[in-house]
């Protein structure tokens, strides 16, 4: 994991280019590893990254690398075909706390499971990792009743798309900002 700044010689204006590696260490549970790269961040940093690139060629299908982008955990996700499938086959009427997909970049779109993910084929997931009830940090990794997160501090359920099924949470996890640059390569912001 490495960290350039962009200098600029308008020290007003500066850019922060975050790189995160999803290597073997980084890919694991969003609550157990987030206290992890929360520490490697510090907070000043945190504050002023505006464009995050994440390296997500080492990333298995099942595993999930969190990151710090903008003082919150972003949750990147290669879903598994079995997570894609039950995230596929719910329709839109099936959501009765929230039906919007919350994500920038598919504005005003329903949250059909395509809706939620970065490829057509559905199996890259970003999500902020911040519930929508009080901000809690949901467990991930087929957490929950629907097989995605659930936030233990009221018991809120997420399914496989980070839509919010059951429990006090009134949105579905929101969608930070995000394109891929490369085959490997998801920037964020
Ligand atoms: S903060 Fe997640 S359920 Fe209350």
């Amino acid at each position: 994991m490495s960290q350039t700044d962009d200098h600029d010689s308008d020290t007003s204006r500066r850019d922060f280019l975050y790189y995160a590696t999803a290597g073997a260490g980084a890919v694991t549970a969003g609550a157990a590893v987030w206290p992890l790269v929360n520490q490697m961040n510090p907070s000043a940093d945190v504050q002023a990254l505006s464009t995050l690139f994440i390296d997500i060629g080492g990333l298995e299908p099942g595993g999930q690398l969190t990151v710090n982008f903008l003082g919150k955990p972003v949750f990147i996700r290669r879903r598994t075909p079995e997570e894609i499938e039950q995230g596929r086959a719910v329709d839109v009427s099936e959501l009765s706390i929230d039906r919007e997909s919350r994500n920038p970049n598919k504005p005003g779109t329903d949250a059909s499971d395509i809706n939620r993910t970065m490829d057509d084929d559905g199996e890259w997931l970003v999500m902020t990792g911040v519930c929508t009830h009080l901000g809690c940090v949901p467990l991930g990794n087929n957490a929950g009743d629907f097989n995605g997160w659930f936030c233990p501090c009221h018991g809120s359920h997420y399914d496989t798309a980070g839509r919010i099924r059951r429990g006090p949470a009134p949105e579905n996890l929101p969608i930070p900002v995000a394109e891929f640059i490369d085959d490997n390569t998801i920037q964020l912001g």
